[in-house]
C-alpha cells in the first residue's frame, strides 16, 4: 500500500523516536480501519440480502434507509471515530463528501480508468486538526457489483424507482455499471 506524502513528511519532521511511534500508530490505524470496514460491509450486506430475499428490492431500500445509518453509527462507536460511506453521486445527501473525500474519490476514479483494480484502492493520510492535534483519515473504494444494479444501475425497475424517489428526491446514485466505483468507505479518528 502507498504511504501518503503527508505521512512521510510528518515522519521526517517528527524526529526518529517520535517518528517510530507515529509510524506504529499509523500502521495500527490502517489495520483497525480495514477490520472495521470488513465488519461494516458484512453487516450491511447481510441485512440487505435478508431484506431482499424477504420482500424484494423495495424492502431492501428501507433496510438501506434505516439500517445503513444505524450500522454506521455502531461501527463509529466501536472504531472510536467516524465511519460512513460517501460517493461523488450520492443517494442520501447526508453522505456527501467533504473536500478531501471528493479529491480522494476523484483520484480513485482516475486510477481505475488507468486499469487499477477498484477492490484494491485505498488511501490514508494524517491531518492536523484545528486544535493542533492529529487525525487519521482512511478511505477504501467500493466497486459496483451485479446486485447493486437493481438500485444503482441504468435500468432500475419502475416500482423500485418509485420507492427511491419517495425517500430520496435528490437521488444522484443511479446509472452505474458493473465494475464502476460506486463510492468509498470513509473513516476518521483522532491519532
Ligand atoms: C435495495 C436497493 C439497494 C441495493 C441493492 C444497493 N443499494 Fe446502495 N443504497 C441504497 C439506498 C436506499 C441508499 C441510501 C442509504 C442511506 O440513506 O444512507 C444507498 C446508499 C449507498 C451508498 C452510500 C452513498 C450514497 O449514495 O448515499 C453506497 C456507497 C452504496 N449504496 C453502495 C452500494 C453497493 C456497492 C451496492 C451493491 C453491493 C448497493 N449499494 C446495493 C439502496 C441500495
Amino acid at each position: 500500500m502507498k504511504r501518503t506524502i503527508l505521512t512521510l513528511t510528518s515522519l521526517a519532521l517528527a524526529g526518529t523516536a517520535a517518528a517510530a511511534s507515529l509510524g506504529e500508530k499509523v500502521d495500527q490505524n490502517v489495520d483497525d480501519s480495514r477490520a472495521t470496514i470488513k465488519q461494516f460491509a458484512t453487516s450491511l450486506q447481510g441485512e440487505l440480502k435478508a431484506a431482499m430475499q424477504e420482500g424484494g428490492p423495495t424492502q431492501g431500500i428501507s433496510v438501506c434507509n434505516e439500517a445503513a445509518p444505524r450500522i454506521a453509527a455502531e461501527a463509529s462507536e466501536s472504531y472510536g471515530g467516524d465511519v460512513s460511506r460517501t460517493s461523488l453521486k450520492v443517494r442520501n445527501p447526508d453522505n456527501a463528501p467533504d473536500g478531501w473525500e471528493r479529491e480522494v474519490l476523484q483520484r480513485f476514479d482516475r486510477l481505475a480508468e488507468r486499469g487499477a483494480d477498484p477492490k484494491k484502492l485505498d488511501h490514508f493520510e494524517v491531518h492536523r486538526t484545528e486544535d493542533g492535534g492529529r487525525e487519521f483519515r482512511y478511505m477504501k473504494a467500493i466497486p459496483t457489483g451485479e446486485v447493486c444494479l437493481t438500485c444503482h444501475g441504468e435500468n432500475i425497475p419502475a416500482s423500485v424507482q418509485e420507492t427511491i424517489d419517495d425517500h430520496y428526491p435528490e437521488d444522484e446514485a443511479r446509472g452505474f455499471e458493473k465494475g464502476d466505483i460506486r463510492g468509498a468507505f470513509t473513516l476518521t479518528r483522532p491519532l
